[in-house]
């Protein structure tokens, strides 16, 4: 089994969507909620930023003991000098320091060159290196960049001190194929990769940052950079229970990570309320839909076992139980099992009595309700025809 290690960015890259900013006292909760998720790494803030960010990462390398903790940088002195500091009381800190990789990003954001960028990210590698802490380097923009200059950036950055080389699809533009790809193409290329761990950071703009991520590990990376419930700057980041479930279900993979995956749907939930972020009704894993089944067929197949329609059990994510939702789509099989949760037992011609009203009902309300049952169900000898 590879051990995949669980990098959470929910409190920097997560943190940066508009309206989701969190006091210290908010990202310190939530901090030590993830460290009892399991994850390896916390990513708590860019202490630089602000001086709201610098104390969040001074009171979550006091506040957990497991994981280790991680300060952005830009790849400069004072943004590492200051991460450095902020991560003081860490157990384990990590300065994560970069530049852009692409070529559009050297030349329309640094207004600089191949040559220029590279020296910076090495002299910043060095320079963090001698601050003590692990080093993780950032490649931005590594999913658009020139394939043999990121082979060289990652070759030196790794000659220079990194521990952990992170490729970003920063702009979620690689598809699968390409981005598991230019993994490979790293390992296959980079003569020094064996001394340090490749990490993969994929965004969701056009919906596939979780294949990304899952082509990157499935070519050799042992880090997945991800998020509760995907929250990130723009369409997102990987979502992290995402990550945790498809290597959980798919041993075929021989992979693994620490995440306790009980623990996932109260974080999911933690995180959104105290981040104001719905979590989207139909989201894999940790949304309101995830396990519940509203037609007739499925209901039936449901009922008759739980496998015939549902791959994840969901007390294994922390949900207490699947739903059978009654709408007008909902069959005989679907009612009788909800009226006995209630204790009502109804045989032959009242059930089809009670069916032929429910339907009537249910086309007139999105939803039935237990309420609205029992009320059915009571005017039982009303209902009835003479
Ligand atoms: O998406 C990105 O490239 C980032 C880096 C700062 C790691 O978030
Ligand atoms: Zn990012």
């Amino acid at each position: 089994m590879e051990r995949i290690q669980i990098f959470d960015t929910t409190l920097r890259d997560g943190e940066q969507v508009p309206g989701c900013k969190l006091e210290t006292h908010e990202k310190v909760e939530i901090a030590k909620e993830l460290e009892s998720l399991g994850v390896d790494v916390i990513e708590a803030g860019f202490p630089i930023s602000s001086p709201g960010d610098f104390l969040s990462v001074v009171e979550i390398s006091k506040a957990v003991s497991k994981p280790v903790v991680c300060g952005l940088t830009r790849a400069k002195k004072e943004d590492i000098d200051v991460a450095a500091e902020a991560l003081h009381h860490a157990r384990r800190g990590r300065i994560h320091t970069g530049i852009g990789s692409s070529d559009v990003h050297i030349e329309h954001k640094f207004r600089s060159t191949r040559e220029k960028v590279l020296e910076q990210g090495v002299s910043a590698v060095k320079y963090a290196k001698s601050k003590g802490h692990e080093v993780e380097f950032y490649a931005e923009d590594a999913g658009r960049a020139d394939l043999d200059f990121l082979v060289k950036m990652t070759q030196e950055v790794i000659a220079a001190g990194a521990d952990v080389v992170n490729i970003p699809d920063t702009t979620g533009y690689c598809l699968p194929n390409m981005y598991g790809k230019r993994i490979a193409y790293l390992f296959e290329h980079v003569k020094n990769i064996d001394k340090a761990i490749i990490s993969v950071h994929c965004h969701n703009d056009l919906g596939l940052a979780t294949a990304n991520t899952m082509a990157g590990l499935a070519n050799g990376a042992r880090q997945a950079e991800v998020t509760i419930n995907g929250i990130g700057e723009r369409a997102g980041n990987t979502s992290l229970e995402e990550i945790a479930m498809i290597i959980k279900i798919h041993k075929d993979l021989k992979m693994e990570t620490g995440i306790i995956s009980e623990r996932l749907y109260d974080l999911s939930q933690m995180v959104s309320t105290k981040m104001r972020m719905p979590v989207q009704a139909n989201k894999a894993i940790v949304g309101k839909n995830a396990f519940a089944h509203s037609s007739g067929i499925h209901q039936d197949g449901f009922l008759k076992h739980a496998e015939n329609y549902e791959i994840i059990n969901p007390s294994d994510v922390g949900v207490p139980s699947s739903s059978i939702i009654l709408t007008a789509r909902s069959g005989r099989a679907a009612l009788r099992h909800r009226l006995e949760l209630l204790g009502i037992n109804l045989e032959g011609q009242d059930i089809n009595v009670v069916y032929e009203h429910f339907l009537q009902m249910a086309d007139l309300k999105k939803e039935v309700d237990n309420n609205d049952l029992r009320v059915l169900v009571a005017n039982l000898p009303l209902l009835q025809k003479p």
